[in-house]
């Protein structure tokens, strides 16, 4: 009997591509079934057009989700910081799928995290402001204590990479002014980005699960390739046959005050990737995410693919 994986976050992007990898593949052993606050979604219902279960559970609601792992070989365990913007929901939420997965007795849990940029400054470091009172970089902090609640389980830790596909999701590509020139901003320097298609990261997590003991009690770190904004910039205007692109480095606490909703923490996120750059590209490898998934995409790859998403025009103010 094909081993059933529960997905949470199946209708969104990263718990997506693990359902799709699994889907993709009828005679690997495992089954999908699909965790959804709305199982009448359009990509629930997509889903299920392809062979998933789906059923209704919710992060805040632990019985449901002890109800939802109910008799599965795994789970994949995602928190989706920014449909809150909280440090303590997050942990909260992570808390509830590792103490449902423990009720569950599932053999195997991937908890997609993040590593702790505190550690990585004295407290007394001033170059970023505290977030949420106690935080450096509130969604990758929370993700890293709550590590803590996955312990005692069977579990594969996933560090996780910059999606590329922000790019069109975020609306982060280069922009074209009213005289015609692409540019872009970011308090990166000339550090490299850890990147990934975000598809990847669910092709990623379902090569983890097909090696089963191999990668318990494992923390993996996964990039698709790491890039300098520069260099970044200089694919997209060959990828998108668009003018050369201007990159505006601006300090992060320029950054940190441009006033959209999780500036500061995304100014904070960027000053860490610019200023603790070894470390942060050390705890990610390409060749162990393209070893666990063949198809690892590099960014080319990636926009050959997407280029048709990306808009470069302005939004209408
Ligand atoms: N963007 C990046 O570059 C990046 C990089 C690394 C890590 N991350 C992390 O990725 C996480 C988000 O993952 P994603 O990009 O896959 O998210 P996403 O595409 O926005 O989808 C969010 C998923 O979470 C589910 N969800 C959210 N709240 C829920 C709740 N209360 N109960 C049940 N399900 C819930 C949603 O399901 P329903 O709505 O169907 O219920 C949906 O499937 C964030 O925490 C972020 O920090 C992002």
């Amino acid at each position: 009997m094909a081993k059933i994986i529960a997905v949470v976050g199946a209708t969104g992007t990263q718990g997506g591509g693990l359902a799709r990898a699994i889907l993709a593949d009828p005679s690997g052993g495992f089954a999908v079934r699909a965790i959804t606050r709305d199982p009448n979604k359009d990509n629930a219902k997509a889903l299920a057009s392809k062979g998933a279960e789906v059923v209704s559970a919710n992060l805040d609601d632990v019985e449901s989700l002890k109800k939802a792992f109910a008799g599965a070989h795994g789970v994949y365990a995602v928190t989706n910081f920014w449909e809150h913007f909280s440090g303590e929901k997050e942990k909260a939420q992570a808390k509830n799928i590792a103490d449902a997965a423990k009720a569950a007795g599932v053999k195997h849990v991937i908890w997609s995290t993040l590593e702790d940029t505190r550690k990585l400054m004295d407290p007394g470091d001033k170059r970023m402001p505290f977030l949420q009172e106690k935080y450096r970089v509130p969604h990758f902090d929370a993700k890293a204590e709550a590590d803590a609640y996955f312990s005692g389980l069977p579990v594969t830790y996933l560090v996780t990479s910059f999606y590329w596909d922000n790019l069109y999701m975020f609306g982060l590509a280069p922009k074209k002014d009213e005289s015609g020139v692409y540019s872009w901003t970011f308090p990166m320097g000339n550090s490299k980005l850890a990147g990934i298609a975000a598809e990847d990261i669910g092709k990623v997590a379902y090569g983890i699960f097909k090696a089963g003991q191999e990668y318990v009690g494992k923390t993996v770190g996964i990039t698709g390739e790491n890039l300098t904004i520069n260099e970044m910039g200089e694919k997209l205007s060959k990828g998108l046959g668009i003018g050369s692109v201007k990159y505006n480095v601006v300090e992060a606490d320029t950054y940190r005050g441009f006033g959209f909703p999780g500036a500061d923490e995304m100014g904070n996120m960027f000053q860490v990737y610019r200023d603790f750059e070894k470390e942060v590209l050390a705890a990610r490898s390409a060749d162990v995410a393209r070893k666990l998934n063949p198809q690892l995409q590099t960014f080319d790859q990636w926009l050959a693919k997407n280029r048709s998403k990306i808009s470069t025009e302005a939004p209408v103010a």
